[in-house]
């Protein structure tokens, strides 16, 4: 086969994939190009309070991954990246707040100034737990960095320093959130199908 009929073939690949996709949302909520203009917001800022502190960024896998990645390359300071995961047990679509840390970071964030990337906070007690285990490292500040917020899910009083957007309680994936492994590479974020997961 030619390189042009590869090439074609992996463009009809693609499109497949979007259509297969696409049928099980039911609305998007936030196209590319909104998130891509907060996406750089937000990375100025921080470039902005972190001149000279040489942050940890510490991202939560695997749902921040993709924001991470985004965000990084709008932040011109220097800064260190880490990654840690986490499994919370119950409900696939709940957090249910007992959370055990399958890999834990790499750097000594002691003294250190950290900021933990998470795509989306819920009930907020995966951070409370993050955050809670972080304090005794003693670092020089944890702050919390979040692409979304579900303000009336949350089961604890949780301050998200970097905020992107508010969402309902609806379940949502792409742009890194999944549900069941699924969607996480949609550029855009949608609400997934109530028929899907119920
Ligand atoms: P929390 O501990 O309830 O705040 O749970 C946060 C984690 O649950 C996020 O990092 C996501 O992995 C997952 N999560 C919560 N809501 C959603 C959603 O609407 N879509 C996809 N994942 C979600
Ligand atoms: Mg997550």
């Amino acid at each position: 086969m030619k390189k042009w009929q590869l090439k074609k073939l992996e463009q009809l690949r693609e499109l497949k994939k979007d259509k297969e996709m696409k049928t099980d949302i039911a609305e998007v909520l936030l196209d590319e190009q909104t998130i891509q203009n907060k996406v750089m917001e937000l990375g100025k800022k921080i470039s902005e309070d972190y001149k000279d502190k040489n942050p940890v960024m510490v991202c939560i896998l695997k749902g921040g991954v993709i924001f991470l990645t985004d965000l990084i390359k709008n932040i011109s300071i220097p800064l260190e990246l880490d990654f840690m995961s986490l499994s919370s047990y119950g409900d696939t679509t709940k957090s249910s707040g007992v959370v055990k840390i399958k890999k834990d970071i790499d750097v000594d964030i002691t003294g250190r100034h950290v900021i933990i990337i998470e795509d989306i906070v819920d009930s907020g007690l995966t951070l409370k737990y993050i955050n809670e285990y972080f304090k005794r490292h003693k670092p020089a500040s944890v702050k919390i960095c979040a692409l979304l917020d579900k303000p009336e899910a949350h089961k604890t009083d949780i301050y998200i320093d970097y905020k992107g957007f508010k969402v309902g309680n609806e379940f949502v994936v792409g742009y890194g959130l999944d549900y069941a492994q699924k969607y996480r590479n949609l550029p855009y974020i949608g609400i997934l199908k109530k028929e899907i997961y119920s």
